[in-house]
């Protein structure tokens, strides 16, 4: 539909341009008058914005994503999905929707960030509404804390002014600097509105290894017990995520009153990958490349990758993470 839409608009202009040259200066000018018009209606119809044409969330899409593509997460597949559903269908949310991801390396918290996005706009990650921010990329320099409060603030304001939907991942959130998180506090809260800007239908998620050691240490217990992994509950993982993480003083992240004040709407648990997970993974990987997934090669390349802890090797010590780069040796 698409195609045949251009090819009707440039057939008009190409006639409209042949037409110039044999027209008085008048309609000449009302010629090329309607050429612009038409250039700019062709440009809008391929430029994102901030409508349901670029901006719909796919709730079924979502859901047949973290199910075939995200391996091993069997809690954070559940509340994301359960969060996403929840805020999308609602028309008035109260506060923007926050998430805070937490896990091991390697065990798909960007990967779950480009999975909700691409649910949600047409462009996925690629979307001009989607932001990411890393500490190290965007904020590498502790002395110039105050200019990025003020240039994280007007980039969020700036941004939430010209579409609502807008989604802001935050990446390595433990590596960012506490003043920083301080500053964004107010825009994660329960406000009607700032500055007459109203930030309810924003989306944010933090991601960091946070609490990964304490993740590892229950789904490690489970294992120890002969328990199944898919047995292992939020409230199993909750008390040891709170302790490791909240009362951590040395973590950037929770010096700042974030979690006491609940803007963190939803914490996702992360566990780590087991040896069959980056099987998973490596057929994942071949067929994205399109190849005929070989689990023979998708063996070979688990076997390579590390494990821990050194007695049991349970648990890929990347995750998944290495694997795209692994598979280029064995095809
Ligand atoms: N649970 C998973 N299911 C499917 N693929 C995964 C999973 N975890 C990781 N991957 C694959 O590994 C790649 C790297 O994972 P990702 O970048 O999401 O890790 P991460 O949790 O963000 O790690 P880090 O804490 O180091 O940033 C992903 O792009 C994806 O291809
Ligand atoms: C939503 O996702 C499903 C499953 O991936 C897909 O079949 C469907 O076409 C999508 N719907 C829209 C409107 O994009
Ligand atoms: C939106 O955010 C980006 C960073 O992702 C920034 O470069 C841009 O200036 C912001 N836009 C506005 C209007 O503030
Ligand atoms: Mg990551």
């Amino acid at each position: 539909m698409k195609v045949a839409r251009i090819y009707l608009l440039l057939h008009v202009i190409l006639t409209a341009s042949v037409l110039v040259n044999t027209f008085d200066p008048i309609t000449t000018t009302v010629v090329v008058g309607i050429g612009a018009t038409l250039g700019r209606t062709i440009y809008k119809y391929f430029k994102e914005s901030c409508n349901p044409q670029w901006i719909a969330f796919n709730a079924t899409g979502l859901q047949k994503d973290l199910d075939s593509k995200l391996f091993g997460q069997h809690i954070a597949s559940r509340i994301v999905l359960k969060a996403v559903n929840g805020f999308m269908n609602n028309d008035n949310p109260k506060k923007p929707l926050v998430l805070s991801l937490h896990g091991w390396t390697g065990t798909g918290k960007n990967f779950v960030s480009k999975l909700i996005a691409e649910n949600i706009y047409k462009e996925g990650m690629d979307s001009s509404f989607v932001h990411v921010f890393t500490s190290e990329l965007h904020f590498p320099h502790a002395s110039e804390i105050e200019t990025y409060k003020s240039q994280l603030q007007q980039w969020i304001k700036g941004n939430v002014t010209n579409c609502a939907h807008s989604m802001f991942i935050f990446d390595e959130m433990d590596k960012m600097h506490p003043g920083l998180i301080d500053s964004i506090k107010p825009y994660l809260d329960y406000y009607d509105k700032l500055d007459g800007v109203s930030y309810r239908k924003a989306m944010f998620i933090f991601l960091s290894n946070a609490g990964g050691e304490s993740i590892i240490q229950t789904a490690l217990d489970f294992w120890r017990d002969g328990r199944d992994r898919n047995e292992i509950e939020l409230h199993d993982l909750e008390t040891a995520l709170s302790l490791s993480v909240f009362n951590n003083k040395k973590s950037g992240l929770w010096h700042t009153s974030l979690i006491d004040k609940n803007l963190v709407d939803f914490f996702v648990p992360f566990l780590p990958l087991e040896y069959k997970h980056v099987v998973q993974c490596a057929m994942a990987e071949m067929e994205a490349r399109g190849f005929d997934p070989d689990k023979d090669v998708a063996d070979q390349v688990a076997k390579d990758v590390i494990y821990f802890p050194k007695t049991e090797r349970v648990f890929s010590v990347k995750g998944c993470k290495t694997i795209e780069s692994k598979l280029d040796y064995y095809i």
